[in-house]
């Protein structure tokens, strides 16, 4: 056993073969079931993508149209669900309050049976189509209002919008949040997929699959980086301290949020085009300060960290983009929760199609034959 080389964080070790979705570092080329990014971004809708992933290829008029009918109809929580959502602390983390909803809808909706397509695939529904609702549920009643009923005349995007400020939003801003959605539905094998697939192949229901994975999500080097990239700006305050921040950071070690990746090593291609959507956004308003200093950090990091692999991230620009819409903060984790459901489903169908228990090695570097002391006689 001790001839087996360890890597920290499974760094280059393939723990699946997937057909999902394809990242290449090197060329900031990322595609979901063979089409870039960049181009479902511009072209599709979350409904589409979701279908293109789960399903592997992009749905026909009618398939779309059913899928989408059936993820409407499937938007509301049940009122002990609700219930159940009142009782959480209203100054908990948004992300701890998905996770406990996900965890209790399975009760409500039996799915032991991983063997039945049907039953996962209503589960699928369900879990793509109650996510919204229960993000937006919490939000407003933590703020001591009552939870917005979905709309089904809305799309997934916009209903979402709606039941958190009970406001239709503008073509705009929907274009914005849909893509925005487009774009963190699903990357390779990060790791709250990956936790998502060790809970899956232990043939755990899918409501257990994904609330491990809302759970994986919320770590700061994870999901729950976009929330402290906002908290790093204001920091750092202004444009033009932003090359003097960076440089102390640099120098007393920090972590820079929002920048670095374990594939990407060039500037990530969600990031370019996230920031594209943010220029969107900002030309009927003025750019608020946080964007002009993300420039101009940008700038600075191209510079100081650039030479180590070290670019923006997906989450450097997407706090900017939300808080540009009026999302608060610590709702910016749930909403990547929202759209990555997409993405953890596909794999966990994957995952389930030829299973295998995930259980790795270990390289134990403890001691044997330790003798037992009895309790009085311990020093
Ligand atoms: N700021 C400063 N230095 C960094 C950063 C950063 N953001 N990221 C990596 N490094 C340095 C790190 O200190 C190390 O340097 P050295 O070789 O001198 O010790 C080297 O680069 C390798 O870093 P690592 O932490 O070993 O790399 P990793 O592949 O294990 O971690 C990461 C990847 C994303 C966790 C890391 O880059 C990071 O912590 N970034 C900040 C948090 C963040 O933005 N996370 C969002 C990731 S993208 C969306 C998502 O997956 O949710």
């Amino acid at each position: 056993m001790s001839q087996i080389e360890f890597r920290p964080g499974l760094a280059d070790v393939p723990v699946a073969e997937s057909a999902v979705s394809f990242v290449d570092g090197q060329r900031a080329r990322l595609e979901y079931r063979g089409i870039a990014v960049e181009t479902l971004a511009r072209e599709s809708c979350f409904e589409e993508t979701s279908w293109l992933l789960l399903k592997g290829e992009l749905p026909t008029q009618r398939q779309l149209a059913e899928f989408d009918d059936q993820l409407r109809h499937h938007r509301r929580i049940k009122y002990k669900l609700k219930d159940l959502i009142r009782c959480l602390p209203e100054t908990g983390h948004p992300m701890d309050a998905l996770q406990a909803a996900v965890a209790a809808m399975g009760m409500f909706y039996p799915s032991r049976d991983v063997a039945n397509p049907q039953s996962n695939w209503d589960a699928v529904i369900r879990l793509i189509a109650k996510l919204p609702t229960v993000v937006a549920a919490f939000h407003r009643i933590r703020h001591g209002d009552e939870p917005i009923n979905p709309r089904d005349d809305l799309a997934h995007a916009a209903n979402f919008y709606w039941m958190l400020f009970e406001q239709v939003p503008s073509p705009a801003v929907t274009r914005v949040l849909d893509a925005c959605l487009i774009l963190h539905a699903e990357h390779t094998m990060n790791a709250s997929t990956f936790s998502g697939r060790v809970t899956g192949s232990t043939l755990a229901d899918p409501f257990t699959v994904i609330s491990a994975a809302v759970g994986t999500l919320t770590g700061p080097l994870h999901g729950g980086a976009n929330e402290e990239v906002l908290d790093m700006l204001d920091e750092i305050g202004s444009p033009e301290n932003a090359a003097d921040w960076l440089k102390n950071a640099v120098e007393t070690k920090r972590k820079i949020m929002g920048f670095g990746h374990r594939v990407y090593k060039v500037k990530d291609p969600r990031a370019t085009v996230l920031q594209d959507f943010a220029e969107r956004v900002f030309v009927e308003t003025t750019p608020p300060v946080a964007y002009q200093i993300a420039l101009d950090l940008e700038k600075a990091a191209k510079v100081m960290l650039g030479p180590k692999g070290i670019y923006p991230n997906v989450d450097f620009f997407s706090g900017i983009v939300y808080q540009a819409l009026g999302i608060p903060r610590d709702l910016f984790t749930p909403i990547f929760a929202v759209a990555r459901v997409a993405g953890w489903l596909s794999h966990w169908l994957e995952q389930i199609k030829h299973n295998r228990i995930f259980r790795p090695e270990q390289i134990y570097v403890g001691k044997h034959d330790v003798p037992y002391i009895p309790l009085e006689k311990r020093p």
